[in-house]
């Protein structure tokens, strides 16, 4: 059993219109993947459960977003504040049902709390303009007024900080919300809307409906005639039906899909720094994470060097449950993941690739895999075409630039791309030709609440982080006043 300091934000019931609600449908068996048992029962609630969550949140809309931007910043404020006093017990609510190694789960929490902070800033300076009259009888302005209610499905990847990254800016910018957490990891969005109620923010401003019929609900949130915006972090494949059924009723969306981010390693990088930014990129929340590096290009010359540095690092990662001392790489969230690696692999070894290490399941139970590194990867393979979403680096060899830039856009998807070269025009010229929505180079890290984080092509629609992050919950207004007297 969990030992938390505050054992009230363990919650096993949706969070609808400010009251903690049973019923449902039966309940959501919730696993610890690192030893398969089953740490907590929530409430399965259905269609109706959001149904009645959206028409609470429809209601609370009226208020709130009639609430001066200050008094909602304060209560905002507040909710950060709690979450940061609670990090530790949030974080392991989350290793527990996710699996992630406890700093990098508290890492989570901050991170996440740090968008609910930016935003509570930010709504305070959203304007609108006054435009240059055309007429002497006339003034022209645009206001920013909030879009209504707006209807979340969240990933177990981060079940944190992709819930805060959407209701912060949402509830900030005068927007009330509906969220389905997956229903694999419900218990880190409930403790965060017992969190929210003890700041105070009023019932129905925030809702989470945890449910097993993710198809059922998402229909009520895609199509309810109240809901004005739909927000969605997950696969593309998803993301494309979610986005047909948004259509009939032309909802506005923001999307944050799959990537297959390419990690390339020119000869004059220094290395050192690429290997360790690498270890962490691929491997962080055990390489589930749509910006994992996935397709890692390195140039022929120093192949060698890199490998065998990649090799040593990777061998330093502790594979444990994640509430052990020193873990870095815990399971992976169920046991359909490790059948996916298992099946990427066949194909990889199928079609000649080398396994340098790892490549199997871990003897420490059925959702942990062993750090892999591959190499002999050809662009045939599912792992150099598919998001891998595990603990497996694949190394490929690339002589120019040009080429591996070719090579890097190849594919449907522009979320992340990231690079390592000392060449300052080569930097330049990389960066701007990677068709990608975010560009990293010379480093493996760069999510921050301050910036905007958004795919191109099939990895997404809009940013979320940032200015960006606020201004797709608000809608302009174009007010044209006649009749002035001058
Ligand atoms: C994601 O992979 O979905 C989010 C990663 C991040 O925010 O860094």
């Amino acid at each position: 059993m969990l030992n938390l300091q505050d054992s009230a934000l363990f919650r096993t019931e949706n969070y609808i219109d400010g009251q903690w609600v049973s019923g449902g449908i039966g309940h959501v068996l919730v696993h610890n993947p690192a030893n398969g048992e089953v740490i907590a029962k929530v409430t399965d609630g259905d269609a109706d459960d959001a149904t009645i969550a959206v028409e609470a949140a429809a209601r609370a809309f009226k208020t709130w977003s009639r609430m001066p931007a200050q008094q909602r910043a304060t209560l905002i404020r507040l909710w950060y504040d709690l979450i940061m006093a609670n990090a530790d017990d949030l974080g392991a609510l989350m290793t527990a049902e996710q699996g992630k190694p406890l700093a990098e789960a508290i890492g989570e929490i901050e991170y996440g709390a740090s968008f609910i902070e930016y935003y509570a800033e930010e709504c305070k300076r959203v304007k609108g303009a006054t435009i240059p009259t055309i007429a002497n009888d006339r003034r022209l302005q645009t206001y920013k007024q909030a879009v209504g209610v707006v209807g979340c499905i969240t990933p177990w990847n981060f079940p944190s900080a992709m819930i805060a990254r959407k209701a912060g800016p949402a509830i900030a910018a005068g927007c009330t919300v509906v969220i389905k957490p997956d229903p694999n990891t419900p218990l880190s969005a409930l403790a965060l809307c017992e969190l929210a109620d003890r700041a105070g923010i009023p019932a129905g401003v925030l809702n989470v409906v945890v449910g097993s019929d993710s198809a059922a609900i998402g229909k009520v949130l895609t199509q309810h005639p109240d809901i004005a915006k739909f927000s969605f972090t997950g696969s593309t494949a998803v993301g494309r039906v979610l986005m047909a059924q948004c259509a009939t009723t032309v909802k506005k969306i923001s999307l944050e899909l799959g990537g297959n981010a390419p990690y390339i390693v020119f000869d004059d990088a220094d290395i050192a720094e690429a290997i360790t930014h690498c270890v962490a990129t691929k491997f962080r929340n055990c390489g589930q994470t749509c910006v994992c590096s996935n397709r890692i290009y390195v140039q022929s010359s120093i192949a060698e060097e890199f490998i065998t540095g990649l090799g040593e690092a990777i061998a330093a990662l502790k594979v444990a449950d994640g509430f052990a001392d020193g873990a870095t790489l815990g399971p992976l969230i169920n046991s359909k993941a490790v059948e996916k690696m298992d099946e990427l692999m066949a194909d990889a070894v199928e079609k000649g690739a080398k396994v340098l290490m790892g490549g199997k399941r871990h003897e420490l139970g059925q959702c942990f895999y062993e750090p892999t590194l591959l190499t002999n990867i050809s662009p045939d393979m599912r792992l150099a075409n598919e998001e891998i979403f595990g603990p497996i680096a694949a190394v490929q060899t690339f002589e120019t630039e040009e080429e591996v830039v070719a090579r890097a856009n190849d594919t449907e998807f522009g979320l992340a791309a990231y690079f390592f070269t000392r060449d300052v025009g080569r930097v330049m010229r990389v960066s701007e030709n990677l068709e990608y929505g975010i560009v990293c180079s010379n480093s493996g890290v760069f999510s921050t609440a301050v910036a905007p984080f958004g795919g191109w092509k099939q990895s997404g629609i809009g940013s979320e982080g940032g200015q960006e992050g606020i201004a797709d919950f608000y809608a302009t207004k174009f007010h044209s006043m006649g009749g002035i007297d001058r």
